[in-house]
This record gives structure tokens, C-alpha cells and sequence, in this order.
């Protein structure tokens, strides 16, 4: 039983549902690159539409700062709804400030119709969770759906104070999301394993404090690594990393070891003297580093020590790439542990969970985007759900 509410058994004939979902995809030219965001949130709308509803659409883009800017305009995005739905779509202009002709709008249009309001973030209130727009928000619809849990972490009116105003429930995409990440972290199939990448220390020390004490094993890879070398005592070279950050390592090795969490650091690494594709390298052993290189990737001992303690697992979560993936053949390490992740995840040994912009990237990169267990969209939001946060548009939806 979830402990959030649902859809199941909603009636949504004749209602005017307003979902909250994420329209804040990439675009480029004024077409958008990557359209996972929106396909995900196909089956609420259908679900809607074909119960006899309208859909409206509500999402921020961007980031206009409290301001009516067309370059953060969603109407760009329609082409790209439509397209995933294969049903018309239409754009409902609104400053958020008078919603009476989007009002109109919605009302004259026929049930089963799909409609999107302009970007939320045109008016202030929203990142302000201002009660009066929440109401404003609350007007134009019957029930509230929140199918963006990439968003969830802003306690924004279209997040947060809409929900409350409102029969609401979380949507087919976000109920799939908030499934996976309970057998990620939540009540998973031990033991877990957790991968975090990633270039500092300084932005995921949350998340390294909330991964010990519930994890079995923790994967320490990418730049932040040459941070725990430092604070063993070895040499880096010109590597990147946080030469005062020794401290943190050591608070988060000493809440390890009374966590009973192994940690796993690299033991050797591919190194290169300039940061460029197809560079000249050579792999080290971490005891052995060259003064003047910079470590680039973890190298093949330290991806056989990765399958290994994979193998030993049931659950896997990963946050982070294991080296600058973005360029051959750094990205060599990365893609390796992505390929093997993707083969137990396909032969039934291991449920895989993954999240975050670049992660998901390294994934695609690595052609095994589709063979984990769920891939998580978000960005900001996933962190802070392995940070073990509350989330707040996840919270407004509590049974
Ligand atoms: C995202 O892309 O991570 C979400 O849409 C949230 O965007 P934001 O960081 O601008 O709130």
C-alpha cells in the first residue's frame, strides 16, 4: 500500500484536472532534444482524457525569475506534446496575475481536450509558494495531479500550495518514480550498493552522510575520489580535487565504519597531462601517480573491484559518473560499470536504480539507458531524495 494518494479509481469525467508535471526539457533551435520528461507523463494524460476530462498542463521552463519572458514561453513545447500524445494541444496564455480569460479557455473547450498554461515562473508567487496564486491555480481546476517529481523538491505554488487546495493525487509517472526509488533506498533488497560520482565532495556531503548509514557498500568515483585519496595520504598529482575537504572524509569514513558500510575508493586510475579528447595516457596505480598528470578515469583494477562487489549485491543506486565520461577515453571506466549494471539488472540479479542530468547522460552514452531498473529524470530532486530529504510536492500528496 502506498502511503501517497493515487489516481486509481478517480472519476475524471467532466472534470478539469490540472497536472503538474516537468516541461522544463532541453531545447534548442526552439525544438526540444530530449523529450523523456514528456513522454513519461503520456499515461495520466491519457488517463484523464480518456475517462472524459481535460488535462491541463501546468509546468514551469526555465528560469525567467518572477517575469513574463517569452524566451521561457511553454507554447515552444507544444510541438513536442503533441507529438508524444498524437493529439491535438492546445496553449492557454496566462500572467498568472488574471486568470479569468485562461478561465474561459478552459471551459470552452470540448471534454478529452489536452491543454497547456504558460510557464508558472512568470509570476513571483510561484517560487514564493504564494497562497493567493496557489488559489488562483486551485480556480482553474477539479482535481490536482502531480506528475513531476523532478520538481518535487521546490515547495512552489504549483508544487506544493495547489496541492492542498484541492482533491490531488500523484500521477502515473510520479507513482512509477516514487516505486522505484522505495526499492532503491526506501525498503530495498539487501545488499545495496550505492555508485556516486561526481567532481566535489562539497556539494554531495548530504548525500555521502545519508549513503552510509544505509547502504552496504559505497562506490566513490569521478574527481570526488581524488579527494578521498588526499585524505589517505596520497598523491594526486594535478587532479581535481578539494585539498581542504580531508576533514569531511574522515567524519564520513568514521560514520562508515559504524554503519558497517564499506567504502570502495579507486586503486588505480587512467592518467593523462592534459584534459582533451584522446589525450595521452597511461593507467596508474593510485600509490604510483604522476606528479604532473591528472586522474581522468578509474582504470581497469578499479572496475573489476566494482563488478565484484556489484555481484555481491541485490540492489544498486548511482548518482554520478565514474570519470569525465564526456571525453574518449574517460569515459572508458563509466561505461564499463554502466554495460555490467545493465547486464544483472537484464539477467534478474540486481534492481537498478539511477539519477541526475549527467549520470543519466553517461548511461545514454553507454547505450544501456533502457536496461536498468527505472531511470530517474530528475535532477536536483533525486539528489535530495538520496540525501534522504522530505520532498515537498511528494509530502503535499500524503494519504
Ligand atoms: C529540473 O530540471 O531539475 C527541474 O525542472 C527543476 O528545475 P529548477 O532547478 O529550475 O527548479
Amino acid at each position: 500500500m502506498s502511503t501517497f494518494k493515487t489516481i486509481a479509481g478517480m472519476d475524471f469525467k467532466y472534470k478539469r484536472v490540472l497536472v503538474r508535471v516537468d516541461l522544463n526539457v532541453p531545447v534548442q533551435d526552439g525544438k526540444v532534444t530530449d523529450a523523456t520528461r514528456i513522454e513519461r507523463v503520456v499515461p495520466t494524460i491519457e488517463a484523464i482524457i480518456n475517462g472524459g476530462g481535460k488535462a491541463i498542463l501546468m509546468s514551469h521552463f526555465g528560469r525567467p525569475k518572477g517575469k513574463v519572458d517569452k524566451d521561457f514561453s511553454l507554447e515552444q513545447v507544444i510541438p513536442a506534446i503533441v507529438e508524444a500524445t498524437h493529439k491535438p494541444v492546445g496553449f492557454v496564455d496566462t500572467d498568472w496575475v488574471d486568470v479569468a480569460s485562461a478561465e474561459a479557455a478552459i471551459d470552452s473547450a470540448p471534454e478529452g481536450s489536452i491543454l497547456v498554461l504558460e510557464n508558472t515562473r512568470f509570476h513571483p508567487g510561484e517560487e514564493e509558494n504564494d497562497p493567493e496564486l496557489a488559489k488562483r491555480m486551485a480556480s482553474l481546476g477539479d482535481i490536482y495531479i502531480n506528475d513531476a517529481f523532478s520538481s518535487a523538491h521546490r515547495a512552489h505554488a504549483s508544487t506544493e500550495g495547489v496541492a492542498h487546495l484541492l482533491p490531488s493525487a500523484a500521477g502515473l509517472a510520479m507513482e512509477a518514480e516514487l516505486e522505484a526509488l522505495e526499492a532503491g533506498l526506501g525498503n530495498p533488497k539487501r545488499p545495496v550498493i550505492a555508485l556516486v560520482g561526481g567532481s566535489k565532495i562539497s556539494t554531495k556531503i548530504d548525500l555521502l552522510e545519508n549513503l552510509v548509514g544505509r547502504v552496504d557498500i559505497l562506490v566513490i568515483g569521478g574527481a570526488m575520489a581524488n579527494t578521498f585519496l588526499l585524505a589517505e595520504g596520497l598523491e594526486v598529482g594535478k587532479s581535481l580535487a578539494e585539498r581542504d575537504m580531508s576533514g569531511t572524509v574522515n567524519t564520513i569514513l568514521a560514520k562508515a565504519a559504524t554503519s558497517n558500510c564499506t567504502i570502495i575508493v579507486p586503486v588505480d586510475g587512467v592518467v593523462a597531462h592534459e584534459f582533451k579528447a584522446n589525450a595521452a595516457h597511461q593507467t596508474l596505480d593510485v600509490n604510483a601517480m604522476d606528479p604532473q598528470g591528472m586522474i581522468l578515469d578509474v582504470g581497469p583494477k578499479t572496475v573489476d573491484e566494482i563488478k565484484a562487489a556489484i555481484d555481491g549485491a541485490k540492489t544498486l543506486v548511482w548518482n554520478g559518473p565514474l570519470g569525465a565520461f564526456e571525453t574518449v577515453p574517460f569515459d572508458a571506466g563509466t561505461t564499463a560499470v554502466a554495460k555490467y549494471v545493465a547486464e544483472r539488472t537484464k539477467a534478474g540479479k540486481l534492481v537498478s536504480v539511477a539519477g541526475g542530468g549527467d549520470t543519466v547522460s553517461a548511461l545514454a552514452h553507454a547505450g544501456v539507458k533502457d536496461d536498468f531498473t527505472y531511470v530517474s529524470t530528475a535532477g536536483g530532486a533525486f539528489l535530495e531524495w538520496m540525501e534522504g530529504k522530505d520532498l515537498p510536492g511528494v509530502a503535499a500528496l500524503k494519504k
